[in-house]
C-alpha cells in the first residue's frame, strides 16, 4: 500500500505502537509559559507545564475546537487563545471569562495522555503503557559522556527508520568510507537474535570501519543491537578492550510517513574531542540514511515476510518484523481499550 494520508488504525503496526512510550520533545523545549505543539501517531498534542509537571493533552479546546497550543500558561493553568477559557492540569475547565460569576461547564472534553520526563526527554503514551520507559543502560554511569544528537526529521515511516538503524549490511554503501568500504564490503557472519522481556538483542556483529567514529580512525567494530520497544533501539559498539560507543535511538512516529529521530550517544573514550566533532559525524550518518529510508516503498514496514526478500544477515530485521506483528496481534486480542478515566466524557450538558 502506498501512503494513505493517515494512519490505518486497524493495522498491526499502529496497534503495536499505540500503547508504548514515545519521545515527543526535549524537556527544555517546553517553556514555563508557552505550550508546545507536537504530533504523535497522527494526533496533534499540546505539551504544557502545570503545577504537577508536564502535561500532554489532545491539542483541542472543548468549547469551539481551537488549538490550545496557540494559547498560554497562566498561574499553572492553560488558557485557550480563542475565548480565554482556562483549564487546570486535572483537565477541568476552571474559568470562562465571559461569565466570571458562573460555574464553568463540568463537561470534560479534554483528552489527557500519560506523560513523563526521562533522560531530558518528554515521553508520552496515547494508550495504556504496559511497562515503564525503556532503560538507557549508560545514563547513570558517569564514565560515559552523553551527547544529544538530532532531532532528525525523515519523511518516512518510524519502523522503516528503526529497521535501518538495526541494519549492518548497508554500512559500506550508504556510509561509504565511514562505516564500510564499498569496494570491499564485509561479509556479515551469522549472528543470534534473542527475545526476552526487554525486547530483542543480538550477539556480536563485527565489521571493519574506515572512519569508525568521531576520532576519524579505522576500527574493527563489534556491534550488539537491542530493541527495547518498537521505536526505541540501542547499540553498544566495542572498538577496543574498554572503548564503548553506545547510542539510544527513539524514532517518533509523528505520522505514518513522518518520523522524528531523537538520539543520545554515550561514549567512554575521546574526552578530548569536542561535541561538534561527535555531532558532525552523527549528522552525516543520519543524513545519508535519510535519503535512502525516505525512498523506501511502501512507506509502512511490511509485517508479512513474504512481501520482501530476506537473507541471513537480515535476521534481526526478520525477528523485528515478527515481533511487531505479534505485539500488534496481542493488542488486537485485548480489543479496543475502554476509555481511561482521564479521557473525555461526552455526556451533554451546558452552562
Ligand atoms: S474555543 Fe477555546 S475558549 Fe472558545
Ligand atoms: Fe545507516
Amino acid at each position: 500500500m502506498i501512503y494513505s494520508g493517515k494512519w490505518d488504525r486497524d493495522g498491526l503496526d499502529y496497534k503495536a505502537l499505540r500503547n508504548q512510550w514515545h519521545v515527543v520533545a526535549r524537556e527544555d523545549e517546553v517553556g514555563a509559559d508557552t505550550p508546545l505543539a507536537v504530533r504523535l501517531l497522527g494526533e496533534d498534542l499540546v505539551l504544557w507545564r502545570g503545577p504537577t509537571g508536564i502535561n500532554a493533552w489532545k491539542d483541542y479546546c472543548g468549547h469551539r475546537g481551537a488549538k490550545l497550543s496557540l494559547g498560554c500558561v497562566r498561574n499553572g493553568e492553560i488558557e485557550c487563545p480563542y475565548h480565554g477559557w482556562r483549564y487546570s492540569d486535572a483537565g477541568r475547565c476552571v474559568k470562562v471569562p465571559a461569565h466570571p460569576n458562573q460555574e464553568p461547564p463540568a463537561q470534560r472534553l479534554v483528552a489527557v495522555y500519560h506523560a513523563t520526563v526521562r533522560y531530558g526527554l518528554v515521553w508520552v503514551s496515547l494508550g495504556r503503557p504496559e511497562s515503564d520507559v525503556p532503560v538507557f543502560p549508560e545514563w547513570d554511569n558517569p564514565g560515559f559522556r552523553k551527547v544529544f544528537a538530532g532531532p532528525y526529521r525523515y519523511r518516512a515511516n518510524a519502523l522503516r527508520s528503526v529497521e535501518n538503524f538495526l541494519d549492518a549490511s548497508h554500512f559500506p554503501f550508504v556510509h561509504a568510507n565511514l562505516n564500510g568500504d564499498p569496494d570491499n564490503p564485509d561479509p556479515i557472519d551469522d549472528y543470534e537474535v534473542f527475545k526476552d522481556p526487554q525486547g530483542l538483542r543480538t550477539s556480536e556483529i563485527t565489521v571493519f570501519q574506515p572512519y569508525g567514529d568521531h576520532r576519524g580512525i579505522p576500527v574493527t567494530a563489534h556491534y550488539t543491537y537491542h530493541v527495547f520497544q518498537p521505536t526505541t533501539a540501542y547499540f553498544t559498539k566495542k572498538t577496543g578492550v574498554t572503548e564503548r560507543f553506545c547510542t539510544f535511538l527513539n524514532a517518533t512516529p509523528a505520522d505514518e510517513d513522518e518520523t522524528v529521530l531523537y538520539l543520545i550517544v554515550a561514549i567512554n573514550f575521546g574526552a578530548d574531542l569536542t561535541e561538534a566533532q561527535i555531532l558532525d559525524r552523527q549528522d552525516r550518518v543520519f543524513e545519508q540514511d535519510r535519503r535512502i529510508v525516505e525512498s523506501q516503498r511502501p512507506y509502512r514496514l511490511p509485517l508479512d515476510l513474504r512481501e520482501e526478500m530476506h537473507v541471513r544477515s537480515d535476521r534481526l530485521a526478520v525477528e523485528y518484523r515478527r515481533w511487531l506483528k505479534s505485539l500488534g496481534e496481542a493488542a488486537s486480542a485485548v480489543g479496543a481499550a475502554p476509555p481511561a478515566e482521564n479521557e473525555p466524557s461526552r455526556s451533554t450538558s451546558y452552562a
